[in-house]
Formats: C-alpha cells, structure tokens, sequence
C-alpha cells in the first residue's frame, strides 16, 4: 500500500517507525514530517491543513491511505473532505469524520455528548456573550476551584482551572469578551473541578467495533514533582500501576462503550483513534475529555507496545472489520522522556545541531523526534519539544532510567527533560 502520514511530532515519528515495518506498506509519505520520519519514508513539503494540495499529491502518488496524526485537519475536516470526492472517495482515511472530530472540537459539544449517553463526567454549563450575565451568576454561586473551557480548539492552552472568585471572573471575561483565545472562546464551558488522579486510555474503532490500545499517563508540567507551566507533555509511562482490571471494567461500561454506541447511534462516522482523557474519583472513572487522535507523547509509549502489524488494523478499521483482529502487547514497562530547548514552553531559538543521535543502537530503546529537521544533512533543533526518547524494562524506573542515560550521551544548546517522569510508579 501507498500511504500518507500527515504530521510532524513525536507522534507521527512514532507511527511512520511502525507504519514502515508493515508488509503492507510498499511507500510511506510524510508530510511534512521531521527529521526522524525521513528515516522511514519520504517527507514531503506540504501542510496537512492544505487540503487541495493533499489532494493533488495523493493522486499524483497513488496513495492508498491517509493516516491523520494531528487534530487540526480533522477538525478542519479532512475525513468529509476525501469522502465527497469523486476521485478521493475510495482512499482509506484514518481519522474521523468533521462531525466526530467535534468530540475534540467543540468542549460544549462533547459535553453535551456526554450527557446525552450518560457517561459520567463533571458538571458544567456553556455560557457565550448572550448570556454571559447568567455565567457571572453562575460563577458567583459556585465556590472555586472552578474550571473554565474555551469551547474551541486553543493549541492547548484553552482550559483555565480558577482557584479563586476573582481569578474566575477575570477570565470568564477576558475570554469571551476579550476573546483570548480568538473564536475559540466565544463559547465558554464551566464545569465542575474534579480531584483525582489522570490516565489516558486509547480507543481504535472502526465505527462498529472497537479496541482497547495500551493505557497511558502524560506529565504536562514542565517542572520536575509536576511544577510549574503546562506542556504539550514531558514524557509518558504505560501501563499504568492503577489502572487494573476492574478498573478498566468500568471504563469500558461506563465510558467506551456509550461513546462507542452514541457515536453510532448518532450516526457519526468515526474510524480512527479515541483519546480518553479520564480522571479517576474514588475509583470511579470520569470523562474530561475526549481526543479524536492519538496523544503526544503517549503515542510513544502506547504504540512501541503494539506488537501488531499497523496497517492490518488500519485496513481492519477502514472496512469495519476490527472485530476480526486481536490486539496483542508487549507485558514491558514503557517510558518516554522527553528533552525540549530552552526556554519551552514560553520562547525558544531552533536551528541547534543536535548530537549522538547515530550514537544510540540499543534493542531496547527508540530516539523518537519531535521538533527536528535535517539542515545540510545535520539534524538541528527546530520546536519546543526536540526528542522523545523510549525506552522498555521490567520496571518503570529502569525504563526511565535507560530513556535518561540515552538523553545524556545526546546533546543540543540548551537542553531540558525532567528527571522524574514516571516517579510515582517506582
Ligand atoms: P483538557 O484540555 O480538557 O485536557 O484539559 C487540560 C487539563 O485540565 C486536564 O488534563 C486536566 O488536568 C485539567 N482539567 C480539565 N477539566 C478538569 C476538571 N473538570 N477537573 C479537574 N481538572 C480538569
Ligand atoms: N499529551 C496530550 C495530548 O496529546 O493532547
């Protein structure tokens, strides 16, 4: 098969390395890819956003298979964009319909979503400027913490956990007056704050039938002991020691299977990748959020931990067949660390080489980039966030361990990773 990767993160490095290693892959494009997916297929200078230039590419090369890393086209709509063309219509899309990307899209609509098939979550309300009076009421009546969502996507950025009144009030104002975060925060959720602990569980269906990929937890902080900014993420560790089987029973019942059972009851055409931002509340899983792709630097973890042969799951998903397939795990620890240029996540410079990448030929150990490129044929910085380095072991503290030593024989100016990921499983 002929594929198409769209991206350029850890993420897509991730799954060019394990698209490559299919029997069914005969060509894999990237685009636009970084410098690590040139490893493993041809990257191409194109924007995943740019539809008609996809578009052309895809039928001057053949392609077979467009699989969707990022949120952005999705959200944009590149599912509906190929499934209305005569020409592109017969092309396997990875990834979700515009209607189903909402689940990410639109934190209002997910929500809705949510209640409407009973999977638990916070409580909340969605406010815009109509009746944003009614929102300063409502934050007025209910005590802090209090959570508050641009409706839209933010890079990120767009939910705000107000620790007091006055915090709350100010940028319940500033988003939707002062539009903070643009169109995305014209609409406003207020929810409920939830305490617990968080794990993302990842879902492939194929719009019927669904499977259960590799649980994993982030570590957004930038600091080490889960201080200071938020990040796109630090690093990651599957499994996770709490998620254990009842657990998971529930999530399944509570969570997966009315998602999976709305999305077709609602007749939302949705093949590709379910990201379950869950919280878990005295051993009871709650929704906070739902992705409509894979996370980053999840899927560095979860996927190395897939023994299976990729695009067999992707034909699976494409021609709703994923029941037939059985998905099978590496029983190892899996930690992803993650070394980001300085000053991330506020400015950084790019353009630094990076060094002793060629260096590291472990069995056990993958250098995954993020935001790289190869200049003259040197890899140099080119993102906040550079590398992810995975690795396995019996542990999650020799994983780590193994993920560190690596990051120490490689060097850029001004590299960072936090020391601790995975800490609390040691
Ligand atoms: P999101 O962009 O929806 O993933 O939210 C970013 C982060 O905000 C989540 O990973 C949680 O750490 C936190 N968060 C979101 N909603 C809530 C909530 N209702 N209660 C507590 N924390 C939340
Ligand atoms: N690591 C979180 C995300 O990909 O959204």
């Amino acid at each position: 098969m002929r594929i198409l990767l769209l991206g350029s993160g850890g993420r897509e490095h991730a799954l060019a390395w394990k698209i490559s290693q299919s029997k069914d892959c005969s060509q894999l494009y990237i685009a636009p890819g970084n410098a690590g997916t040139a490893d493993f297929g041809i990257n191409i200078k194109l924007n995943a956003t740019d539809f008609e230039g996809v578009k052309s590419f895809c039928i001057e090369e053949g392609i077979e298979m467009v699989v969707v890393g990022p949120e952005e086209p999705l959200v944009k709509g590149i599912y509906d964009f190929f499934k209305q063309d005569v020409i592109l219509k017969n092309i396997a899309v990875i990834g979700p319909s515009t209607e189903g990307a909402r689940l990410e899209g639109s934190k209002a609509f997910a929500k809705s979503f949510m209640f409407r098939h009973g999977i638990p979550t916070a409580a909340y309300k969605e406010f815009n400027s109509e009746n944003y009076e009614e929102g300063v009421s409502y934050l007025q009546s209910h005590p802090p913490p209090i959570v508050l969502k641009a409706d839209g996507l933010a890079a990120g950025k767009g939910v705000v956990i107000c620790q007091n009144p006055v915090e709350a009030m100010a940028e319940f104002e500033l988003m939707i007056q002062q539009s903070k975060f643009g169109d995305a925060s014209k609409k406003v959720v207020v929810e409920e704050f939830l305490s617990g602990i968080e794990v993302s569980v990842f879902v492939l269906t194929d719009g019927k039938n669904y499977m259960l990929l590799p649980e994993a937890k982030d570590y957004k902080r930038i600091g080490v002991g889960d201080k200071g900014l938020n990040t796109g993420g630090m690093g990651a560790v599957s499994p996770v020691a709490f998620v254990d089987d009842t657990f998971m029973e529930k999530v399944i019942k509570k969570i997966v299977e009315p998602t999976i059972k709305g999305l077709a009851e609602e007749q939302i055409d949705f093949k590709g990748f379910i990201f379950l931002g869950l919280i878990k509340v005295d051993d009871e899983p709650y929704l906070i959020e739902y992705n409509c792709r894979l996370g980053d630097p999840e899927t560095e973890v979860v996927i190395p931990r897939m023994k299976n042969d990729l695009v067999e799951l992707f034909k699976a998903v494409s021609q709703q067949r994923l029941n037939e397939v059985k998905l099978e795990i590496d029983q190892r620890k899996a930690v992803t660390v993650v070394a980001v240029s300085k000053g991330y996540p506020g400015e950084y410079e790019k353009g630094f080489e990076i060094d002793g990448i060629d260096m590291i030929q472990e069995d056990d150990a993958i250098v995954f980039q993020a935001g790289t490129k190869l200049d003259d044929s040197k890899i140099v910085t080119n993102g906040g966030r550079v590398l992810a380095v995975t690795s396995f072991g019996d542990s999650v503290k020799s994983a780590a361990d193994k993920s560190k030593a690596i990051l120490e024989i490689i060097n850029f100016e001004g590299m960072y990773f936090r020391s601790d990921i995975g800490y609390e499983f040691y």
